[in-house]
């Protein structure tokens, strides 16, 4: 016995060195950490049970048969985060680059299957050069085999990648069908090819790191949701990700206890300016609505004009999407629409309860916009709103424009409570444009046209600039004052938190993609 449990401790040794000191310090000298130290870190201590640490590839060309690994390029099992079950891979670079073998793929479906069936949360850890090579097919259809479960745990449970390293060729699209992207910079890149065909191709000279790094990807594209400073910060920041989410579509997040609930905040009835054309951080309002410090910005640096990310009110957990006056006065454009889009969407997914701050003078005009379709990306956001099927709540902070009035999660598009502040102007289009259209010939007759565009547009603006009209046609429930916004919001949550609601019998929606 004691031969055969020396086999077994030499075997787990030899697993647990993956490609060799060497490699580990050629990685640590990357400022990276191996497969086996970032589950350390990311999973609770001693929780992680390891499956399949002994697989190794079945491949013989290229003299691969004299070279194997055990566990083959990437580790996978499952444990808990802050007690709750997560399945777990993270690719091994010491080991063929982490580059993808079927046997290798082979594992990742396996914990993924196992997650699905579980209904328990999947974190990939993906640092890998893509497929292995020297296997050829086989490699492209593990890829495949994992997209194909990507797509089916849709919805079912919450996905997570983080890319923590190369990420390159079809490979990118396993993250990219995931719910959330993660990125540390400077040591991780994701694109479909890589600056030498780049350069072939266009004649772009372009770096890794500028073509698909973290910056990239966070600010340009909003490919990636999260750019992280380095590994540790990634790490934190799935934990806390996690938090705000359930294990499964037929669990409730996790909610936790509060003590002190109905609050009045007098300070955000010195948030909106005198002057309604002038800017004001949309965070400021969030950060007095909420439980102090649980805002969780998702995106945070791309399309700032709106404001998308989870935070606790009353200790539940719930999905803030806000329009943002400080950055192109708040406007919807194409990145803007598809970014609350998805963030509805995941949080329709989960039973993630929404609240929606509006302050938005319409959508963005232009041939840019136009010719790159705001249309039907405008359409997405109007589209994840009216699909929608958790507790929906409205506040107009301000401006309420428009198209953009129909698509922020109005009453006539399935919102259970809509808010106004008694600085709410909630109309076609702001006074001055308006008086310019309707009494255009008024105007042009006026001895002084200047003074009868003021007149009118003062006319407009007593009229429509306020919250009354919608309030009066029930469009709003209730105008309320900042400061009771907390307590008002927390009292129909509440209300709202057995909610019922169905969506025609079909097979599936055909959102305009
Ligand atoms: C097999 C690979 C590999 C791969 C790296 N290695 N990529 N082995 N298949 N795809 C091995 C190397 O041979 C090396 O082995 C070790 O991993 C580390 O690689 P280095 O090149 O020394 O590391 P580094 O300088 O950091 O460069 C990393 C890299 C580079 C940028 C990822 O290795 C690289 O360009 N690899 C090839 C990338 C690629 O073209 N992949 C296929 C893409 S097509 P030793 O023994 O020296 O440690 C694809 C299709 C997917 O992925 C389609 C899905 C639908």
């Amino acid at each position: 016995m004691k031969n055969k449990q020396k086999i077994l401790e030499e075997k787990i040794a030899e697993a647990k060195l993956g490609g060799g000191a060497n490699r580990i310090e050629a990685q640590h000298k990357k400022s990276k950490l191996t497969a086996r130290e970032r589950l350390h870190f990311l999973l609770d201590e001693g929780s992680f049970e390891e499956i399949g640490m002994l697989v190794t590839h079945r491949s013989t060309e290229f003299g691969l048969d004299k070279e194997k690994y055990l566990g083959d390029g990437v580790v996978t099992g499952y444990g808990t985060i802050n007690g709750r079950l997560v399945y777990v891979f993270a690719q091994d670079f010491t080991v063929f680059g982490g580059s993808l073998s079927e046997t290798h793929a082979a594992k990742i479906c396996r914990v993924m299957d196992l997650a699905i069936q579980n209904g328990a949360p999947i974190i990939g850890l993906n640092d890998s050069g893509g497929a292995r090579i020297q296997e050829g097919v086989v490699s492209l259809g593990g890829y495949a085999d994992i997209f194909y479960r990507n797509t089916l745990a849709s919805g079912v449970i919450p996905q997570i990648s983080a890319v923590m390293g190369p990420c390159a060729g079809g490979a990118v699209y396993s993250p990219a069908i995931t719910d959330f992207i993660l990125m540390v910079e400077n040591t991780s890149y994701m694109f479909v090819t890589g600056p030498n065909v780049v350069k072939t191709v266009t004649h772009e000279e372009v770096t890794s790191e500028e073509l698909g790094g973290a910056s990239a990807h966070s600010t340009k594209s909003g490919v990636t949701q999260f750019s992280c400073a380095n590994e540790p910060e990634c790490i934190n920041m799935i934990k806390q990700l996690l938090s705000y989410m359930p294990q499964n579509c037929e669990d409730d997040p996790i909610a936790l206890p509060y003590e002190s609930v109905e609050e009045s905040r007098p300070a955000l009835n010195d948030i909106i300016p005198a002057n309604p054309n002038q800017p004001y951080d949309m965070h400021d309002v969030i950060a007095e609505v909420i439980d102090e410090g649980t805002f969780f910005e998702v995106h945070k640096k791309f399309a700032e004009n709106i404001i998308v990310g989870f935070a606790r009110l009353a200790g539940r957990s719930i999905g803030i999407v806000a329009n943002q006056p400080a950055h192109l006065a708040g406007v919807l454009d194409i990145h803007s629409s598809t970014k609350a889009a998805r963030f509805v969407r995941f949080c329709d997914c989960f039973n993630i309860p929404l609240l929606v701050f509006e302050d938005v003078p319409g959508f963005l005009p232009g041939t840019d916009q136009e010719w790159n379709g705001i249309i039907s990306n405008g359409a997405k956001l109007l589209f994840a709103f009216c699909e929608a099927t958790v507790p929906r709540i409205t506040v107009i902070t301000r401006k309420a424009y428009g198209g953009a009035y129909d698509v922020m999660n109005s009453k006539h598009i399935g919102a259970d409570m809509n808010y106004a502040w008694p600085d709410a102007q909630i109309a076609v289009m702001g006074a001055k444009g308006a008086a310019e259209i309707i009494f255009k010939k008024e105007i042009a007759e006026a001895a002084d046209h200047e003074k009868k565009l003021k007149e009118k547009e003062q006319e407009y603006n007593e009229l429509f600039a306020n919250p009354y009209k919608a309030a009066e046609h029930g469009y709003i429930d209730e105008v309320i004052l900042p400061e009771d916004t907390r307590k008002k919001l927390i009292t129909a949550f509440k209300m709202l938190e057995n909610k019922v609601a169905k969506l025609p019998k079909k097979k599936h929606s055909n959102i305009p993609l």
